[in-house]
């Protein structure tokens, strides 16, 4: 997970590669995180550049600032990267030259108890990138119904016993309420058939946590929304390379990248998603589900 000093970016050479970035040209970053791409990026792109930086998390932004200062070529905004058009009319920049999305939760954030994002690092369940926002993990967990609970566990997680663990929370909640991240692992745990969780790699409340984090920050409805309108802002020969960490978040990628190819939007460069070299996710094992997928604009089309 990165190391203790930050966030380590996953295939940040694969993404600057197929940015391709050139001095002059405007960039966004709409998950700009911990900055390692951006870094990467302001040093291709200067002089004269522009790069645009968004995160939900104002600690995220907070850190951003302290370390690119506000020089005029970085613009920092705390916005969802589905809101890109209304910071881009803001700072009355018509089209860029590409965009980037490295979706998920960072090192940081993931290691923080205080952010309720790991049964690792226990705390209270929240979940959420924006902290202005209502809903909690902890709502979600004590007040969905069990079928609300089920197909989230399984559209966003993959889970097996989907009923079966949101039978076991509804049960846990009635006693009393699931307040800590751990005490909701120990109730997906004790859920789960015993022979199923001996041969699993991962814990099984991994992807249930990780279900309830896309539920908490609506991550699929944020990703279908910028899908929906980055490529009118994309200036032709722009690109668009965005990395995805699981099979729901690639497969909407992929969804959206075939279909502006075959309305003559976008070429596709490559189409199978790019993964991280074996030396990458031996030294950051975070890496290891990463799935890079690129679009370039055409200019004939629109
Ligand atoms: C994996 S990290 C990005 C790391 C970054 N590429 C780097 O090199 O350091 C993802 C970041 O995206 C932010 N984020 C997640 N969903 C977002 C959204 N819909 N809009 C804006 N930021 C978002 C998170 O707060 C987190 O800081």
């Amino acid at each position: 997970m990165g190391t203790q000093a930050g966030h380590v970016p996953v295939m940040l050479e694969e993404v600057i590669e197929h940015l391709a970035p050139r001095p002059g040209q405007v960039i966004l970053d709409g998950t700009a995180g911990g900055g390692g791409y951006a870094a990467a990026l302001l040093e291709r792109i200067r002089p004269g550049g522009r790069l645009v930086l968004l995160d939900r998390d104002c600690g995220a932004l907070e850190r951003l600032i302290a370390r690119f200062g506000r020089s005029g070529d970085v613009r920092y905004f705390h916005a969802n990267f589905c809101d890109f058009d209304e910071v881009l009319s803001e700072i009355e920049q018509e089209q860029i030259d590409g965009a980037t999305l490295d979706l998920g939760l960072s090192s940081l954030q993931l290691a923080d108890a205080d952010r309720g994002f790991s049964f690792e690092a226990p705390g209270l369940l929240d979940m959420r990138y924006d902290r202005s926002q209502a809903l909690t993990a902890a709502e979600i967990v004590n007040h969905w119904p069990a079928d609300r609970l089920a197909s989230i566990f399984r559209d966003y997680g993959d889970q097996p016993f989907a009923r079966r663990i949101a039978k076991a929370v509804v049960r846990a909640r009635r006693r009393r309420s699931i307040r800590r991240t751990d005490e909701l692992a120990e109730t997906v745990a004790a859920a789960v058939p015993a022979a199923w969780r001996r041969k699993q790699k991962i814990h099984p409340a991994t992807r249930v946590f990780q279900s309830i984090r896309i539920a908490v920050n609506d991550e699929y409805g944020s990703l279908n929304t910028f899908l929906d309108k980055i490529f009118d802002y994309i200036k032709p020969g722009g690109r668009v390379a965005i990395v995805a960490f699981h099979s729901g978040e690639d497969r909407i990628v992929k969804t959206h990248f075939r279909e502006a190819a075959s309305r003559g939007l976008v070429t596709l460069p490559v189409t199978r998603p790019i993964t991280p070299t074996a030396r990458e996710v031996k030294a950051n094992p975070r890496s290891r589900s990463g799935r890079l997928r690129v679009a370039v604009r055409l200019a004939a089309a629109g």
